[in-house]
Formats: structure tokens, sequence, C-alpha cells
């Protein structure tokens, strides 16, 4: 990981960001995963916990879901808090998770009207929001329960995730067989890979969906969070959260984060696009996205607390969502209430209704391929 930290700072300074890398990097080495009961389904089915730890960062996943159920790192003074928003129990990701920490499949995002031709054929998807089909649809991969496989290599940790979805699960044409792995470096990063192939032509965009608060989920809200997107244009979008096909420039536009600024600073312009989103709700065009080595292309940083988050990746877009449809009526880990602006997070992607737009680039796969995207988390103080 040390190559990624080094690309890491050569795209912040590229960047102008001044923000300094790690003074955390703990060379512990870490220990096997260990697995113990999380809960049940109501079906009977166990749902397990893992627990990982290396190069100061604590991880704990669910085998439903992959889900990043608390990710602990220590502040300036070396002081541990849970960064992730979610729940203590199964009970509440399975009723009324809004994809907290979740592994999101087949694909991140909406697709208009769960609609979309491939080869001359249309497909209609399972629509789960409005008349849109929505981080894939009714049961997506958040809510599936993946086969987990513990490794140590050597000074890494982590969970390899295998999951199997049919053909025509959810309305998607192909068995997609999808390999997650999570990986807690000796310097503590957390890095994914997602894998996937197929047996028909389909369309696939997977990505994580981690709310984060570096004050501490429960802390209260994220308006303070310094961000920075190295991203020139976005994805405009309509009233459904659906793009317009239109890469805009973010300049003089409250989506320019080209500079770091708070999250809070521009949230509350009366611009049509923060409107339709009740906040922030888009897709950034990275500026060095799409290429097979991560690149920089995020830095979020809790001022208080100095807990400062990079994010570098393959995929040429990241959703900035402010969690604004958080709305006061779910318990998180913490036992205190989440409340809108509460968490924020920045998945790494293919673009939102890429199938619809022949211009984006493409989402589809195919037999003999294999979907291949790496991010990398890396945290300091
Ligand atoms: C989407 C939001 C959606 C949220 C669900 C985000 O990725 O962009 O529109 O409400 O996921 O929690």
């Amino acid at each position: 990981m040390e190559l990624n930290r080094r690309t890491l700072l050569a795209g912040a300074a590229a960047a102008g960001v001044t923000a300094a890398l790690s003074s955390t990097a703990h060379a512990t080495g870490g220990n096997r995963p260990v697995k113990s009961l999380f809960g049940k389904l109501a079906d009977g089915t166990k749902v397990y916990r893992w627990s990982l730890e290396n190069g100061g960062t604590r991880l704990k996943v669910l085998s439903y879901g992959g889900i990043v159920q608390s990710l602990e790192i220590p502040d300036r003074r070396g002081r541990y808090t849970n960064v992730s928003l979610g729940f203590d129990n199964i009970e509440d990701y399975v009723s009324s998770s809004p994809y907290f920490g979740a592994l999101i499949g087949r694909y991140g995002n909406r697709i208009g009207k769960g609609r979309f031709t491939l080869d001359g054929k249309t497909y209609q998807l399972s629509v789960n929001d409005g008349e849109n089909s929505l981080h894939g649809g009714a049961k997506g991969f958040d809510k599936v329960v993946w086969d987990v496989e513990p490794f140590t290599r050597g000074s890494d940790v982590g969970l390899h995730l295998h999951y199997t979805s049919v053909d025509g699960e959810m309305g998607y044409p192909g068995t997609l067989r999808t390999k997650v792995t999570y990986t807690l470096t000796r310097h503590g990063d957390w890095r994914i890979d997602y894998e996937a192939t197929t047996d028909k032509a389909t369309v696939v965009n997977l990505t994580n969906h981690v709310y984060w608060n570096l004050a501490g989920e429960s802390s209260g809200t994220i308006y303070d969070h310094e961000l920075s997107i190295a991203g020139s244009r976005y994805t405009p979008v309509d009233s459904g959260l659906i793009p317009t096909g239109e890469l805009a420039k973010v300049a003089g536009t409250p989506f320019d984060f080209r500079r770091t600024k708070t999250v809070g600073e521009d949230i509350r312009v009366p611009h049509q696009q923060l409107l339709y989103g009740k906040g922030i709700d888009h897709n950034w065009v990275l500026d060095k996205g799409g290429t097979d080595r991560p690149q920089w292309v995020a830095t979020l940083r809790d001022p208080s607390s100095g807990r400062t988050l990079k994010i570098a990746t393959t995929e040429p877009g990241l959703q900035f969502y402010s969690g604004n449809f958080l709305d006061g009526t779910l318990v998180g880990t913490g036992g205190s209430v989440y409340r809108q602006g509460d968490g924020l997070c920045l998945e790494t992607q293919h673009f939102p209704d890429s199938p619809n737009h022949p211009s984006f680039p493409s989402t589809t796969l195919r037999p003999g391929q294999t979907y291949r995207t790496t991010t990398v988390h890396s945290f300091s103080a």
C-alpha cells in the first residue's frame, strides 16, 4: 500500500490539497479475522460478524449485505471512535436500513424507470424508488447473505465475500458471480476489490455505501467536514434523480469541491439541483477517473478530531450523498437518533443510469470478460 500512499500524495499535491498524510500509520501487522454470531434472519439463517484489525484500523463486517457495521479509527490524540453509521442489531438492518455500510449491486444508484435495452433486448428491473430502480432493486446485494472467507496475506488481513446472483434476479440478465475482497493493510488502509463474471451480456456497477462521520457516528452533522473532490464536472439530474445526460461544469456552482471547502458551505444555496436532491446527491465525473490503478479522487477531514479519509479509485465516478433522507426515524449504533446530514456517502462507481446513456462510460459486462474495480480508503489524523 506504500504505492497507493505515494499515488495519493502525488494526487493531493497536484490538486493543491495541503492536508498532511498519515501520522498514524502504525505498522502493526494484523491478526486473523475473528467471527461471532450477530443475529438471525426471520428464516433462521445465521448472520455473522467478522472483526478485523490492522495498522490502527478496526473493521467489523456482517455476512448480511457485506455491511461495514463499524469502522473505528483514532483521532490525533489516539482516541478511537466508530466513524460509520449503522445499527447494533440485525433486525434494524433488515427492516429499515438506508443501505448503511452495505455492498451495493447489481447496479449502484438509479436506472431510469428500471429499464434498459442491451443487444436489442429490453429488460425490466425491480422498481423500488418511485418509477426507478435504485441500488439493484427491492432485494439488492445489500440484502443477501454473502459467503465470507477470511485470509491473511503477508502483513494484510481481509475477507473474501462471494455471492452468485442467478440469471433474472431483480430482472438482470445473466448469472453474475461476484467476489468482493475487503483488505486491511498494515498501514490501516481499507481496500475494496470488486470482481464479477457473467454467462450472458449484462450491466454491472458495484459500490459500497458507508455513511461517514469522522467525528463519530451519533456525534451530529457532517456540515463542518472539509471535503475536496478532484472532479471538474458532474451529472445533473431531473426531479427523479436520473441524470439528464449532460456533463456540467462544477465551476461557479455549489458542486465545486476542487478546492477544499466545508460540506455545509454551499448546501443551502437555492440551486435547482440541490432542491431536487434535498441537498447533495450527485455523481461527480472524476478528472482522473476510469484508470487501471487507483487514483486519488477525494479527501474528507473532520477539523475537530483531525481524522482524515482519502479515497483512491479506478472508477470514473463518485456519488456524493449528504445524508439528505435521514429524517429522525432511525436509532443508530451509539443509541441516538440519526437526523438529516448526520453522515455522508462517497460512493465510487460508474455513472447512474449509464445503460440508458451511450455517451457515459459503459457498464456492460459480457461473457469471457471480468469486471474489476478497486477503491482504497486511507485514514490518518
Ligand atoms: C443515493 C440516494 C439514496 C441513498 C439511499 C444514495 O446512494 O444517491 O439518492 O437516497 O443512496 O440511502
